[in-house]
């Protein structure tokens, strides 16, 4: 295992993650220690609409994925109108590769807390619910408690800190699917029904959560809120870069020698991010990755010093994502890795859309051919076919993630499909295995 060297350890920068070696860091006593709840102290005596003016000032973007400015969504909140706002954190994180808010929720899960009562008070919601992954038990576990010691210490409640705010928040547990993490399957669920993407417009902004206005964030974006409230707009625009601001959890995982989540600036990349990790396993050279889930189209060793930040991903033709780095070597197959993601892809589809029902389970049934040594070269155009015929075409982004695993295996290892399909490499599967290509879904 190499160790960093000095001037790469000095690229992380622990702003969320400060508190989690701390022991017992989850109870309230130690988070007021540690300055818990002296932003929401001090975000109380401003204004909102000063709050939601400092969140645009910092630049912050969403952490769940598409990185949307947050000041802005904030903003998109009709004022004034009589209605119930809600806020949402989406707390669901299924995208295949991402640890980095379930190890937030466990090891500090009052500055989510904290940064939902901000946020609830900017944008004048009375009421805000964290959607919680339904196989995470102990994360929800976890908050609940953590919201009843939140509710004890009176910062949350009616009057909150004597500033006539009210807020409850309530915990609510999912039943374990993707789909359920795109936000407006989530809003369904919450609702009660079975978690389907809704049509928009209208946007949760106007018609959200029981059709009123409702701002839905993802965990890492509403925990920041509080350091950004105690640190101002040009301290979180110290990280970073200009256009993608602020500290960034990585959760680093695959052929590395100290997995872990690692937060550093955006902007960060791949080579630095190995190092930090103690370097690759013994014996293993990287041949391919993903920046941000396998959702994101995933790149090789020539994108190694691309920033890992949204722009910088969108120029190496993908996306920064969750920020799911996983690292594979040349000892791991990347027809195999795509066939796995496609396997998920297709249980995970809801099923409301053709493209992506249909799609996804015939991708999943030519990968296995070609595994298992019967594919052909027309399998190759099969396969790009059907995902021009998913990209742009399926009802929701899940549809569009199915296809970048497929589409970017294929731009960088069609030599690999190639030796499947020629007979040059092994198959994973015995043709006996191999199941019959028969109607989707049956
Ligand atoms: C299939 C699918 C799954 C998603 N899963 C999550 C998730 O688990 N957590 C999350 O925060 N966002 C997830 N998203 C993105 C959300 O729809 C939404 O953009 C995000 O919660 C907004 O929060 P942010 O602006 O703070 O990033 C998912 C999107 C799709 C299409
Ligand atoms: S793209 Fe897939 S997950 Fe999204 S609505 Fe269509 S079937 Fe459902």
């Amino acid at each position: 295992m190499t160790s960093p060297s000095p001037e790469v350890l000095r690229k992380l920068t622990p702003v969320l993650t400060k508190r989690w070696l701390s022991p017992d860091a989850w109870r309230r006593e130690v988070y007021e220690q540690l300055d818990g709840y002296t932003a929401l102290r001090k975000a109380l005596a401003v204004h909102p609409d000063d709050l939601i003016q400092l969140v645009k000032d910092a630049g912050l973007r969403g952490r769940g994925g598409a990185g949307f400015a947050t000041g802005m969504k904030w903003g998109f909140i009709p004022q004034g109108d009589g209605k119930p706002h809600y806020l949402v954190v989406n707390a669901d994180e299924g995208e295949p590769g991402t640890c980095k808010d379930l190890p937030l929720m466990m090891a500090d899960p009052h500055s989510l807390i904290e940064g939902a009562i901000i946020s609830s008070y900017a944008v004048r919601a009375n009421r805000a619910f964290i959607y919680v992954r339904g196989e995470a038990v102990h994360a929800a576990r976890r908050l609940r408690h953590a919201v009843a010691e939140a509710k004890a210490a009176g910062y949350l409640g009616t009057d909150i800190l004597g500033s006539g705010f009210d807020l409850e928040i309530v915990v609510h547990s999912g039943a374990g699917a993707y789909i359920c993490g795109e936000e407006t399957a989530l809003l369904d669920s919450l609702e009660g029904y079975r978690g389907q993407p809704r049509l928009r417009p209208p946007f949760p902004a106007t018609h959200g959560l029981y059709a009123s206005p409702t701002v839905v964030n993802n965990v890492e974006t509403i925990a920041t809120v509080p350091y950004i409230v105690l640190g101002g707009a040009q301290w979180f625009r110290s990280m970073g870069t200009e256009k993608s601001p602020g500290p960034k959890i990585y959760s680093v995982s695959g052929r590395v020698n100290r997995p872990g989540q690692y937060e550093c600036g955006l902007g960060i990349t791949l080579r630095e991010l190995i190092e930090l990790a103690g370097g690759m396993q013994p014996g293993h050279q990287l041949s391919f990755w993903t920046p941000g889930g396998s959702s994101t189209p995933m790149l090789t060793a020539e994108h190694l010093d691309a920033p890992l930040d949204f722009e910088g991903m969108m120029g190496a033709g993908t996306m920064l994502g969750t920020t799911a780095v996983q690292v594979f070597s040349d000892q791991d197959c990347p027809v195999y890795a795509t066939y796995r993601w496609m396997e998920f892809y297709h249980h995970e589809s809801c099923g409301k859309c053709t493209p992506c029902r249909e799609g996804n389970y015939w991708m999943k049934q030519v990968l296995r051919r070609i595994l298992s040594g019967k594919g052909t070269h027309e399998d190759l155009d099969t396969l790009l076919d059907a995902c021009d015929n998913i990209l742009g075409r399926a009802f929701c982004a899940l549809g569009d993630g199915a296809t970048s695993p497929v589409t970017s295996s294929i731009k960088y290892f069609k030599q690999v499909y190639l030796d499947y399909i020629e007979g040059r490499r092994e198959p994973w599967f015995a043709p006996s295995d191999e199941p019959e290509l028969v109607g989707a879904n049956s």
